[in-house]
């Protein structure tokens, strides 16, 4: 238990400590980057150099620290976090780095104002966030293990298949090195995956959702290429240099984001872009069920639109599945192949009748405003908050206002 003394002295010491948030956090990094560089290798330095900052570790702590007299209401966020950090293989023997160079950084950023009250108050606040994240992972490293199939750390598979799925998207088939079998997961969640990034001369991790049902043979993740300027390290890398017969190395299937198979109620999987990729192992789950399902989709236009045909046919095929695909910039031939049914970005209001259905689950994963934006619809129509269930690609960022 934190001391009532530690919680006043924290509490207090938020709103300064995250007025000086960018020069904290880049602090903290660089500190602890000198410190351990090794971790240079776990960290996603495109998220460090892309200026994502402001969901970094640093602030983060300082964010659930104001919590710190009432740990249980972190449940869900814990959670989400022990999954990041169990697929990514944070050990408990790394905790103290990071508080050290967090306690560290806050003295040399505050100056004089860091007394050792304050200093000492932090450090029993982080110590009790870094406890609830151990025992959470720790038991996920257990769980992962235990399961048939199971393993920790990175496990290496051979790339089976390479299959273009769309201009943008590729998926890759990916089968245990070992010969060994393949664990049980929920549709929805992800594995992370390591690579050597020659670029930084480091490894990075990136993770990827599974877009296959649960199955003895394969994962399938499906990769999209981001083209952007700069191009993104590991997206493109997979895209380029990773070929059928290749090695990977993969973590265990984590992730809190996932298809509630202990219903019978409908559900309404949303996504844009390539954020199909859980909706559609999901799907691949639910059509072998009778369960309701709506599949909606947003894409640009068909040339990027991914895993078309397949979603297509499970829709075509079983009477309880229906699909409903908006372009925003549907090319010619969309338009005379009638390849989509509404034009604009996705808008759940002209569909309503097709997707407000009794007790559904809504899912979403998408770019954050186009989740925050279906969100908010949703909750105007009534649904219940905790039947909306959302993946964020990135950094963590809540979609709640
Ligand atoms: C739970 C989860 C599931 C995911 N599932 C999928 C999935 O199924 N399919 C999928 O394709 N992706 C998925 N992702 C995203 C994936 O993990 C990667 O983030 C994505 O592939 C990009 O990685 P990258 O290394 O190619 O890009 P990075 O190199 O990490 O770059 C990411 C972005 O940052 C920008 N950037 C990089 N450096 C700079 C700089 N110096 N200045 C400004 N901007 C910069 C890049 O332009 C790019 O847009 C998922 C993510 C999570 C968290
Ligand atoms: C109390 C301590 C900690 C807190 C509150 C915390 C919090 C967080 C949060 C909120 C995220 C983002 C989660 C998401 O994207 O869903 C995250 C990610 C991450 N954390 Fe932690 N963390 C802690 C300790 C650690 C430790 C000890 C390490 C290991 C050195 C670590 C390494 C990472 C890494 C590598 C990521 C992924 C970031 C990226 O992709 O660059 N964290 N953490």
């Amino acid at each position: 238990m934190v001391s009532p003394r530690t919680i006043e002295i924290v509490k207090a010491t938020v709103p300064v400590l995250q007025e000086h948030g960018l020069t904290l956090t880049k602090h903290f990094y660089q500190r602890m980057f000198n410190d351990v560089p090794e971790l240079k290798n776990i960290f996603n330095m495109g998220n460090q150099a892309g200026g994502k900052q402001q969901m970094a570790l640093a602030q983060a702590v300082l964010a659930y620290a104001e919590n710190i007299d009432n740990l249980a209401a972190l449940g869900p966020v814990a959670s989400r976090i022990a999954h990041k950090h169990a697929s990514i293989g944070i050990r408990a023997d790394q905790y103290p780095i990071v508080g050290r160079n967090l306690l560290a950084s806050i003295r040399e950023v505050l100056g004089e104002a860091a007394t050792d009250d304050i200093i000492n108050a932090w450090a029993e606040a982080y110590q009790a966030l870094a406890d609830v994240l151990i025992a959470a992972e720790a038991e996920l490293y257990r769980a992962a293990q235990a399961a048939p199939g199971g393993w920790n750390g990175w496990r290496e598979f051979i790339v089976d298949r390479k299959e273009p799925e769309s201009e943008l998207i590729t998926s890759f088939y990916l089968r245990p090195a070992d010969g060994g079998k393949l664990p049980p997961f929920v549709p929805g969640q992800f594995v992370s995956v390591v690579v050597h990034v020659p670029q930084l001369g480091l490894e990075q991790i990136r993770q990827y959702s599974l877009s296959e049902a649960p199955n003895d043979s394969y994962f399938r993740i499906s990769v999209k290429r981001e083209a952007n300027d700069p191009a993104g390290m590991v997206s493109n890398l997979l895209h380029d240099t990773v070929n059928v017969g290749d090695r990977l190395r993969l973590a265990p299937p984590f992730g809190d984001f996932y298809l509630h198979e202990d219903r019978e109620t409908p559900v309404v999987l949303i996504s844009g872009g390539v954020g199909l990729t859980p909706m559609v192992s999901m799907l691949n789950a639910l059509a072998g069920t009778n369960r309701r399902a709506v599949f909606v989709h947003g894409a640009r236009n068909g040339r990027v639109h991914a895993l078309k045909g397949h979603v297509e046919q499970i829709a075509g095929e079983q009477a309880h599945v229906e699909h409903v695909v908006f372009y925003d910039e549907p090319t010619e031939d969309d338009v005379l192949g009638r390849d989509y049914h509404i034009q604009g970005v996705v808008d759940l209001e002209p569909v309503r009748a097709r997707v407000e259905l009794p007790d559904a689950d809504y899912y979403l994963c998408g770019p954050q405003p186009f989740m925050m934006k279906q969100r908010n619809t949703l909750l105007g129509w009534g649904v219940p908050s905790d039947r909306i269930h959302y993946e964020v690609f990135g950094p963590d960022q809540q979609i709640a206002a």
